[in-house]
């Protein structure tokens, strides 16, 4: 018999499972619903058309007709019903057929779905639940305070990354891949790193610089920006499927106190099928009220730009990695297996949910032996770069 090659550690790699989440799903700013046109969203193996009517409201109902299977959104508006455009039956904000011009009766049980919507700081979201059970409001997606009058405009762009959902829910808990990654071995040191979930939220706070704060519990949310060190995110899942997060900074200035940079970040992915996902990186910044608007869109446009950027990092790893769901993981590594099964709440029957996916946990992740290391390599990559005569990475393509 011949001899074998070494024992070695086999990546499972399982499809990953048909079944996508039931929870909230954000689909962009209201805004870009609000042209009286028809607009098709693919999500969750099916179609969605999502519309406004002459009242105002936002509807979205199944795409498909059920006479012979037309999209309704390549119809047309009748008032506020979509005419199919195949044999013009006309359908309603609530999914009803409320008139064939042709026949003298609509059939008894001519209905498609209406897809649950929500408005949340000028986003607008789904609610997908295989189980057609109706969101309580304990799974509202927050309203951020004074989001109305006092943040910028949303920057969005939707990404279509060919890979399932569970890529980017393992990101909340990867304290190493800020450094190594999103820092080229120069930035991103976590110098704080804590995440708790519980029912149907996940929390990740990290602190990330030279300076820490003081005068705060740094586990909490809801930090005062004037007392943070040179960066503080407080990022929370709320569902399966959007990620908030508060990013603070603080900019020194050549004159005059620190710039202190309240920013939001949205990542909200849509499953379109169960191997591939819309991601909808969404920016905004609170104002400065002493600013003038061209100023402040100016703050924004650079504050923005690197928020997107280093997800535009992650997702280039989540095209080009694979999936694994046997990780080896080390000392300094994050909660991952505490994080897959809070994610599996929303893959289940809610009768189904077991207490371990929804009870608290919390973890802060010990830094005490990664930060001299991450030390050491930084002065090592900063020698490296000098010597090639670059600058670090931040050079990424933005796609
Ligand atoms: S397919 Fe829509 S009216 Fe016939
Ligand atoms: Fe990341």
């Amino acid at each position: 018999m011949n001899a074998k090659v070494s024992p070695y550690y086999k990546i499972d790699s399982a499809p990953p499972p048909r079944r996508m989440a039931r929870g909230w799903h954000c689909l962009g700013p209201v805004t870009n619903f609000k042209d009286g046109k028809l607009h098709k969203v693919e999500a969750f193996g099916t179609q969605i058309v999502v519309w406004q009517d002459g009242k105002g409201a936002i509807n979205a109902i199944d795409n498909y007709c059920p006479h012979m299977g037309a999209a309704l959104s390549e119809g047309r508006l009748e008032g506020d019903n979509i005419a199919c455009p195949f044999h013009d039956w006309r359908w309603n904000g609530e999914g009803k057929c409320v008139e064939i011009p042709y026949a003298r009766r609509v059939p008894p049980g001519a209905r498609v779905k209406q897809w649950p919507l929500q408005q949340r700081n000028k986003l607008l979201f789904v609610w997908h639940d295989p189980e057609d059970s109706l969101p309580g409001p304990e799974v509202d997606i927050p309203q951020i305070p004074g989001f109305d009058d006092d943040y910028t405009e949303w920057r969005d762009s939707v990404h279509r990354i060919k890979t399932n959902t569970r890529e980017l829910i393992d990101n909340l808990v990867d304290i190493a891949h800020f450094f190594y990654l999103h820092g080229d071995r120069v930035a991103g040191m976590c110098r704080f790193f804590a995440n708790r979930f519980e029912n149907h939220t996940a929390w990740q706070i990290i602190e990330i610089g030279e300076r820490t704060g003081s005068g705060y519990d740094p586990f909490q949310p809801g930090c005062d920006i004037n007392l943070i060190g040179d960066s503080r995110s407080e990022t929370c899942y709320h569902g399966p499927a959007v990620l908030v997060s508060n990013v603070m900074h603080r900019i020194p200035m050549p004159s005059g106190p620190d710039d202190l940079v309240n920013s939001y970040i949205f990542l909200c992915q849509v499953p379109v099928t169960p191997d591939e996902f819309d991601l909808h990186i969404l920016t905004t910044i609170q104002k400065r009220p002493e600013m003038t608007a061209e100023e402040n869109f100016l703050r924004a446009e650079e504050r923005c730009k690197w928020l997107t950027f280093g997800t535009l990092q992650d997702v280039h790893t989540w095209k080009t990695k694979t999936r694994i769901d046997n990780p080896i993981l080390c000392d300094g590594d994050g909660p991952f297996h505490q994080l897959r099964r809070w994610y599996s709440q929303f893959f289940v029957d809610v009768a189904d949910i077991q207490p371990e996916m929804v009870e608290r946990f919390e973890k802060i992740t010990d830094v005490s032996y990664s930060i001299p290391v991450w030390e050491k390599q930084q002065v090592e990559r900063l020698a490296e770069l000098e010597a090639a005569g670059e600058t670090p990475i931040f050079k990424f393509k933005m796609e």
